[in-house]
């Protein structure tokens, strides 16, 4: 089908020709002038129709919402608000829409109303500006990656162990639990299970991208992961995107400016390659950052918040000088947390995460060094510190706005130090003879993270909850779409 994309046709310089656009109404006024959008941008095309010669019947037919093919002259517009129109010689309506029933009307609907009709709503300039950055975002990572000479690594989606061990899975299974013969004890019989096993849906591909690492060198996998935490927030979904690059040869100190470096590449290719969709939402937050009381407003527009992660390095520091800071933090002090900081070895929550990049170093920030309790088994145990307390390898970098966007760190490579670990965590070994066994053949020091695609997309739109910038979110209770 012959056509041209409205975005292309903005920009034209060559004008009294003969064009086609097809795309689906935003407006039609008077009678006379069509708002076409065709998706290929934001904006709308004017599409001039000549009322006194077209029937009745087909004017009452374009409406919001009604998909329609229309052939003109494309010209320079001689009215406000536009550079070019087309001055139609025919329109077909392709499909119609009723507009009565059409739930998306030509005015300003809340995000909340937008994501019970999340089939509808990219059709919305909003929408438009967020996909279109998140498309960027996931190009953007592929090509850093690939310039770096990174391995694109597709890890499964099903599988039979828990990478974080933490418990958070869905269970995938072939099994009608009202009639599957049990085991003696009443336990469902799994050894009936389509694998043959219990299996579930992966809570992250590191564990696979260890094993590539360790043939590769460097690697990364994007994927979706899935989490069956109960967390009903605007920075949790159970199924989001993951990032996860892994690196042999590489220990903490290499692993962080992997991150540093991946983050400011994909924030300036996005800065960069969608001006538009970002200044319109700047325009869009500062709009609704007007509605807040003057004290809760961001001091720094969207923009200028992009651009200051670019400029500056992110601050370093370890756990223990976290918890240094946050103990004697005013609303520590005044018991404004919600969760008080007392002593070392506490898990930081949101608030205190968000208390260090925002109020105290106002930057991005990576954690170091993490107590070893509150951390993955699979983490490298530090030397423990005077006081003999065990910490381990890890990192965890927070942002402005999200708290943690990255978790990561360099891996535990020796072998009985592993083992001993997953004993103690209450690991299954036996499962996991693969991975071990990448510590048994060839062992080698080696790091790598997870980056939480959707909160990236959420950094860069500048948008406050994460169900509006994956297409169909999945949290608790929803599963519509
Ligand atoms: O910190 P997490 O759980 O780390 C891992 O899964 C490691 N295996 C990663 C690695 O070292 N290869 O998750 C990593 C990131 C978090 O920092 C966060 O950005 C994101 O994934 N994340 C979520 N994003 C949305 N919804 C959730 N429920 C998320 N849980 C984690
Ligand atoms: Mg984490």
């Amino acid at each position: 089908i012959k056509r041209e994309k409205i975005k292309d046709l903005l920009e034209t310089t060559e004008f009294d020709r003969e064009v086609t656009v097809m795309g689906w109404v935003r407006t039609f006024r008077n009678n006379q002038f069509i708002a076409l959008n065709d998706g290929s941008c934001m904006g709308t095309i004017q599409i001039v129709v000549d009322f006194n010669n077209t029937p009745e019947q087909l004017l009452k037919r374009i409406t919001t919402g009604a998909a329609v093919a229309v052939t003109g002259t494309i010209v320079e517009s001689i009215g406000k608000g536009q550079r070019v129109d087309v001055k139609a010689t025919t329109i077909e309506i392709l499909g119609d829409s009723d507009p009565e029933k059409f739930p998306l009307q030509p005015k300003k609907h809340s995000l909340e109303f937008l994501r019970e009709i999340a089939h509808l709503r990219f059709r919305t300039n909003t929408f438009n500006a967020v996909f279109k950055v998140r498309h960027a975002l996931a190009f953007a990572i592929h090509k850093f990656y690939n310039e770096r000479g990174f391995v694109y690594m597709h890890t499964p989606v099903i599988t039979a162990s828990d990478a974080e061990g933490a418990g958070e899975m869905f269970k995938v299974t072939t099994l009608d639990f009202d009639n599957t013969p049990r085991t003696e004890d009443g336990k469902v019989n799994y050894a009936e299970d389509f694998f043959g096993r219990a299996t579930n849906l992966t809570v992250s591909g590191q564990l696979e991208g260890e094993l590539a690492a360790m043939a590769f060198g460097q690697i990364y996998t994007f994927g979706p992961t899935f989490r069956a935490e109960n967390s009903n927030t605007t920075r949790h979904l159970a199924e989001f995107w993951m990032i996860e690059p892994e690196v042999a040869f590489a220990d903490l100190e290499d692993n962080m400016q992997l991150a540093e470096d991946m983050m400011k590449y994909v924030i300036s290719y996005a800065l960069e390659n969608c001006k538009e969709e970002i200044e319109f939402l700047n325009n869009r937050l500062q709009e609704e950052e007007k509605s807040k009381p003057q004290a809760e407003r961001s001091a720094m527009s969207l923009v200028e918040k992009l651009n200051f992660c670019l400029e500056n390095e992110f601050e370093r520091l370890t756990y223990t000088e976290a918890i240094r800071i946050l103990k004697s933090s005013k609303p520590n002090q005044k018991k404004q947390f919600k969760y008080l900081i007392d002593e070392w070895g506490a898990d930081l929550q949101s608030e205190h995460e968000r208390y260090l990049v925002e109020k105290h170093f106002k930057k991005p920030v990576i954690l170091t060094d993490y107590p070893a309790d509150i951390k993955s088994f699979y983490m490298r145990q530090n030397e423990p510190d005077e006081q003999g307390r065990q910490t381990v390898a890890a990192m965890d970098i927070l942002f402005p706005g999200i708290g943690e966007m990255i978790g990561g760190s360099q891996r535990e490579e020796r072998l009985e130090r592993l083992m001993q670990r997953m004993e103690q965590m209450n690991i299954p070994q036996d499962e996991m003879w693969w991975y071990l066994d990448t510590r048994r053949f060839g062992s080698a020091p080696h790091a790598g993270f997870g980056l939480g695609f959707e909160r990236l997309v959420l950094f860069v739109t500048g948008m406050t909850n994460i169900r509006d910038v994956i297409a169909f979110p999945r949290f608790p209770k929803n599963a519509e779409f």
